[in-house]
């Protein structure tokens, strides 16, 4: 099995950042990892370690609820860089001093740098940072220095280049931070002296080797593919691993997009030969929808029909004691919430399409150290094919959801043609780059239309284009009007018992990407 490369640890001491401070440290070619401050320490010690960012977080070291840091982490002998409360906490541990400035800064500013080396390596002038802070370092501990300075801020980076620590009183991971990015990077390169030559791809094999060692020489897998990008990549990686003894299923439960299934069929079965099984469970589901308005009843409805199938299922592969996921580093990322709160919660409703803990079987989970955009790079280099790749986030519940009330197997035919229009029309001229998600909504509202000399009384389709970076906030997104023209044009003329298109302006949130 081929060795952890050495990597940054970062603390999350409770900052909305870490992901994206890990973000930034990958994206320079640097593996790293995000632990909590209780679990800090064990994890440097597993790690072959390069250096540690502690990250921010709303506490002031002065507060009860601060969380604690173990000071070990200052004596690894390796680089240290603390942002915001991470800053305040190495230097009161230190011997400097941090009190509370009495207002908050709070956004941008512009911040002098007083020493062109270290994190400011290259980086002169005047730049524009993301402050955020209400305590502020007064007295340095021994051995540092003042690196950079704003108006109000007389101590805004901080350095002990002998040790390598070093502390900066703003964000550098966020885009507002104008140089954060060669900030982060002299930390990596300079300081730390990685390498930089990281690449995603280089966890396949180390994932592949460890599929092996879980899985053993005879085990078997059953993996349930979704038709969407995570499930798609961990197949791939654990097929490499084990060949036949993959055994894939795809439930087709008829809430699914045109040529979907067809789609996985031929990807999964045909091009990278393998076994698949496809269920047909159309009937199943759409019938037990008949009547159901509710949405949440739906997703229930649809949850469960799901288990009890893929249960069912995986108990035809006898041998198969392992159960293939695509679960992302994002899911097992411990959350700090130093606020009490549970931000899991929030999501929970889009676990529909999920399985239970209680399937008894063990986990195989390929893609736990990764990103979506690193998976989706990982799946490039092992040549899946690009319509999965670049496929654009679908619920569980699928067209079940786009159906504002009752669900009929006459209603999914017209949504899916509408639907499939709306895609390829956004796809084909290329405007797709940039959205988020771009799909056809159908409401069952009647208006009177004209058709040639006859009068229609037809449903309408709303047209749902929405800007994302994750899916929890949302904005709808712009499109060309002839483009638009076009769609709409296309949808009436084509889709018999439509003859309404409408556009939806709302964001998210109050409103939110989905209609239920
Ligand atoms: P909403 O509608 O809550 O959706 O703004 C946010 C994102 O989550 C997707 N979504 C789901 N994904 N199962 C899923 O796997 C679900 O039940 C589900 N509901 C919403 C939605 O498409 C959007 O990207």
């Amino acid at each position: 099995m081929s060795v952890q490369p050495r990597g940054i640890l970062i603390v999350d001491l409770g900052t909305q950042y870490a992901q994206l401070i890990a973000r930034r440290v990958r994206e320079a070619g640097t593996w790293c990892e995000i632990h909590p401050a209780r679990k800090a320490l064990a994890a440097a010690r597993a790690m072959d370690l390069g250096g540690v960012i502690l990250s921010g977080g709303p506490a002031s070291v002065y507060a009860g609820d601060a969380p604690e840091v173990p000071p070990e982490l200052l004596e690894l002998s390796v680089p240290v860089l603390g942002i915001c409360y991470g800053m305040q906490w190495m230097c009161q541990r230190l011997g400097g001093q941090v009190k509370g400035s009495g207002e908050r800064e709070f956004g941008h500013t512009s911040i002098a740098i007083d020493r062109v080396a270290g994190l400011f390596q290259a980086v002169e002038g005047r730049t524009v940072v993301w402050m955020s802070h209400g305590d502020a370092v007064v007295r340095l501990p021994a051995g540092f220095e003042t690196y950079a300075h704003s108006d109000t801020c007389e101590h805004a980076a901080i350095g002990d280049p002998e040790r390598g620590f070093f502390g900066v009183q703003f964000h550098p991971e966020v885009h507002h931070t104008v140089r954060g990015r060669e900030v982060i990077e002299n930390f990596l390169f300079e300081v730390c002296g990685m390498p930089g030559d990281w690449l995603p791809g280089s966890i396949v094999e180390r994932e592949v080797a460890r599929v092996h060692e879980i899985v053993g020489a005879h085990g078997e897998v059953v993996l349930g593919l979704s038709g969407g990008v995570d499930s798609a990549v961990a197949a791939v990686i654990v097929h490499k691993a084990i060949g036949d003894r993959l055994h894939c299923i795809f439930v087709d439960n008829g809430l699914l997009r045109k040529g979907e299934r067809e789609g996985v069929e031929q990807e999964f079965r045909e091009h990278l030969g393998m076994d698949l099984t496809v269920v047909d469970a159309r009937e199943r589901f759409v019938g037990n929808l008949a009547g159901i308005t509710d949405p949440e009843l739906k997703r229930k409805k649809i949850g469960k029909d799901f288990v009890d199938i893929f249960r069912q299922e995986s108990l035809r592969f006898q041998h198969a004691h392992f159960l293939g996921q695509g679960t992302l580093y994002p899911d097992v990322i411990e959350s700090v919430n130093v606020h009490g709160g549970n931000t899991a919660v929030i999501k929970s409703h889009h676990n529909v399409g999920g399985l239970p803990d209680d399937l008894d079987m063990q986990l195989v989970e390929p893609l736990r150290e990764l990103f979506k955009d690193e998976v989706r790079a990982i799946g490039r280099h092992m040549g899946l094919a690009e319509s999965i790749l670049a496929r654009q986030p679908f619920p569980g519940p699928g067209l079940a959801v786009r159906i504002v009330g009752e669900v009929t197997p006459e209603r999914l035919e017209l949504l899916r043609e509408a639907d499939h229009i709306v895609t390829t029309e956004i796809e084909e001229a290329g405007a797709h780059e940039g959205l988020w998600q771009y799909f056809a909504v159908l409401l069952p509202i009647f208006s009177v239309g004209v058709m040639g000399d006859a009068r229609t009384y037809e449903m309408a389709c709303a047209l749902r284009i929405v800007e994302s970076v994750d899916g929890m906030t949302a904005d709808w997104g712009h499109l060309d009007h002839e483009l638009l023209r076009k769609i709409s044009n296309r949808i009436i003329n084509e889709v018999r018992g439509l003859n309404r298109v409408v556009l939806d302006i709302s964001s998210k949130p109050p409103a939110t990407i989905e209609w239920e």
